[in-house]
């Protein structure tokens, strides 16, 4: 595939929005760091450098593909409302992890994630969620033991997806297909459990997934099926 420059606009200056900033950046696309606080925004696309610029919520929702990245507890969904429009038809990449102050649970329902509640604000967006972890510190220091962690991405629209691999692909990790959007529910449930087991095992921030798996066919080397063969059945 030609490299295709795209122009990637987010919304928020915290923690992840800086580190998916940077990335975006050495993938070669170009960034629009937009805050509350335009200044503020300014000075830290300064100090990230080359391919980011500051503005304001405005100018990042105004991009080919935006990334909301304020916490869903501090009014993200309310900021966001107003955009529903500008995002119409845009990729848009959704990082949300619905942490209640403590990160102890989730302020939204189990029968719901953070990805549909967005596609209910905006929806005319074409979701992509993903990175719901790894968690921030783990982007610099991103070397663990038996490889590097895997990243699930999940959505409904296939081609906005190769768009997304390809806007972070100077991440060394490795990106998993998880399907459709609804399996955000897995996602950010993992991520919580994942905090819970990283923090008990003193490991957070710098804690993640990866799955384990050979190619196999199912009873390709099965030990224990002859022994519990039933004979009542084909
Ligand atoms: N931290 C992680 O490890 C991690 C991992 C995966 C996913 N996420 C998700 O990524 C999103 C951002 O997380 P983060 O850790 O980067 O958050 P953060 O460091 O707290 O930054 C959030 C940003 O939200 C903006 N904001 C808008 N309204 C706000 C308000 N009322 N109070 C405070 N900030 C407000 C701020 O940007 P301006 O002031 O510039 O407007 C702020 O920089 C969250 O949805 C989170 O669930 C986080």
């Amino acid at each position: 595939m030609n490299h295709r420059k795209l122009n990637f606009g987010i919304m928020g200056t915290g923690r992840m929005a800086v580190r998916l900033a940077d990335l975006a950046a050495k993938s070669g696309h170009a960034v629009t760091l937009g805050s509350r606080d335009k200044e503020r925004a300014q000075q830290i696309a300064q100090k990230l450098g080359q391919g980011i610029s500051g503005g304001s919520y405005g100018d990042a929702a105004g991009c080919d593909i935006v990334m909301p990245s304020i916490f869903i507890r501090d009014g993200a969904f309310e900021a966001l409302k107003p955009f529903a429009d500008a995002v119409k038809g845009k990729i848009v990449v959704d990082i949300f992890n619905p942490f209640n102050d403590c990160y102890s649970d989730f302020i939204l329902p189990w029968d719901t994630s953070a990805a549909e509640e967005l596609q209910k604000i905006w929806p005319g967006a074409r979701i992509v969620s993903t990175f719901k972890w790894p968690f921030w510190e783990a982007f610099e220091n991103a070397e663990f033991e038996g490889g590097p962690m895997d990243i699930i991405y999940t959505g409904n629209d296939a081609e906005a997806k190769t768009v997304v691999l390809d806007l972070f692909k100077a991440s060394t990790w490795r990106f998993l297909d998880g399907g459709g959007l609804e399996n955000a529910r897995f996602t950010e449930r993992m991520t919580l459990f994942c905090g819970q087991l990283g923090a008990r095992y003193g490991m957070l921030p710098r804690v993640g997934w990866r799955l384990l798996g050979e190619p196999w066919k199912g009873g390709e080397q099965d030990a224990y099926g002859e022994i519990i063969q039933r004979w009542d059945r084909p």
